[in-house]
């Protein structure tokens, strides 16, 4: 089958100069950025060193504000929704800890949360007697809405999950989530870090209160860089776990005044360059259109999985029934980190996902290291071919 998508993919590779040296199959990781990101960043250096950094801040207001305004058309959402970060963990833990916790609290999560994100539920578990439950999956691997369905009650103070997990493709079913968690009214936070830039997002559709997001993954944007989508409904319920003077204003010796958009969430300093190459990255994505993205990436990671599947002593390990572009394997009687070393040696970038970053999922399936194959829309199905072949040179080597 021919690809689906429609996008111009020799102008995507000219974009791409790190697509001349390399197959990079480590989108999940970082994925290459195009040149347009890369030349905004670098001029916004160069005009802050001769023009002074508050001072070209002032002078590229409007292009600063549309970072917001690109961002927010992504997801679907309003400018004022989103508050920028230095990454999705960032925006994660400032939601996370927005939400008031008592003893008795309950907090459901998915079976394939992000380690970062559980590590915080057992650190606030420290000192609130709360209870983290991960959410039975269903026989395809995904979070079960039924499920969920089941658990809810009155002590239910937060959803949260991981639309596509870190270990491999399986996207889960956020928007039925987003209606269990809507029909009972309980705060929904959607770790989406994955799933930006290679899933068309909408955060209405998605119903979740919070989303949860990295720059430098598909979304192509500079490293250091994140945002968080905060509904405006959710913000009267919750409170930023910090302020500054930017999140809130001192109004008198002993009152503040809690800014009432997203940007609470943000403290005052940032690395205007990045925010610059970031709003780049979403124009960028904007261009070539999401849902002509998701098809594409979709495509690659399903001929990926099925031509892996055919090489002796691969077992591929994703779940779910439409896999996004995570692809993740080990290869009988070999490490997953000699996978990668051999093919960094054939300028194949790769990556390797351990149990410690999914445990629970990896806990319960007995997971070993495994490599983890990310592609994105700008590699060739020629790319997958050498990257195939060459794993399949590695089992028998
Ligand atoms: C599902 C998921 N959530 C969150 C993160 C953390 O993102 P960041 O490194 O930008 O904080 C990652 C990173 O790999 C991830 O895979």
């Amino acid at each position: 089958m021919s690809d689906p998508s429609g996008i111009d993919v020799d102008l995507a590779r000219r974009d791409t100069p790190g697509c001349e040296s390399l197959i990079h199959m480590n989108n999940a990781g970082a994925s290459l950025p195009p040149r347009q990101v890369v030349d905004a960043q670098v001029e916004y250096l160069q005009a802050e060193a001769k023009s002074g950094g508050y001072e070209l801040a002032a002078d590229r207001a409007d292009q600063l504000a549309d970072t917001y305004a690109a961002i927010s058309e992504l997801v679907g959402a309003q400018p004022d929704d989103i508050a920028l970060m230095s990454n999705a963990t960032e925006a994660w833990q400032l939601a996370f800890n927005s939400i008031r916790l008592e003893d008795g609290d309950r907090i459901l999560t998915s079976e394939a949360e992000y380690a970062s994100n559980y590590i915080e539920f057992l650190r606030v578990r420290r000192h609130v007697n709360i209870s983290v439950e991960p959410i039975p999956s269903d026989e395809d691997g995904m979070t079960s809405a039924a499920a969920l369905a089941a658990m809810v009650d009155d002590r239910v103070r937060l959803i949260a999950i991981t639309h596509v997990p870190t270990n491999g493709g399986l996207i889960n079913p956020a928007a039925e989530i987003g209606h269990v968690a809507n029909r009972a009214g309980i705060p929904y936070l959607l770790d989406v870090c994955q799933s930006v830039g290679q899933i068309d997002l909408d955060v209405d559709k998605l119903g979740c209160d919070f989303l949860s997001a990295t720059g430098r993954k598909f979304l192509r944007g500079p490293r250091g860089t994140g945002f968080l989508y905060a509904r405006r409904s959710i913000l009267a319920s919750t409170e930023p776990p910090v302020l500054d003077l930017s999140a809130a204003t001192w109004t008198s010796l002993d009152e503040i005044e809690i800014r009432p958009d997203a940007r609470r969430y943000e403290t005052w300093e940032f690395n205007y360059a990045a925010v610059r190459g970031l709003g780049v990255a979403a124009r960028y994505a904007l261009s070539i259109g999401p849902k002509r993205i998701e098809c594409r990436v979709r495509w690659l990671a399903d001929q990926l999985r099925e031509r892996l599947e055919e090489v002796e002593g691969v077992s591929v390990y994703d779940l779910g029934v439409n896999r996004a572009g995570i692809v993740t394997f080990s290869l009988a009687g070999i490490d997953a980190s000699a996978v990668q070393k051999e093919m960094a040696g054939r300028s194949i970038n790769c990556s390797v996902t351990t149990p410690a970053s999914t445990l629970v999922d990896a806990t319960r399936r007995g997971l070993p290291d495994l490599v983890r194959l990310s592609p994105h829309y700008y590699n060739t199905g020629e790319e997958l071919e050498v990257t195939v072949d060459a794993i399949a040179s590695v089992s028998t080597t």
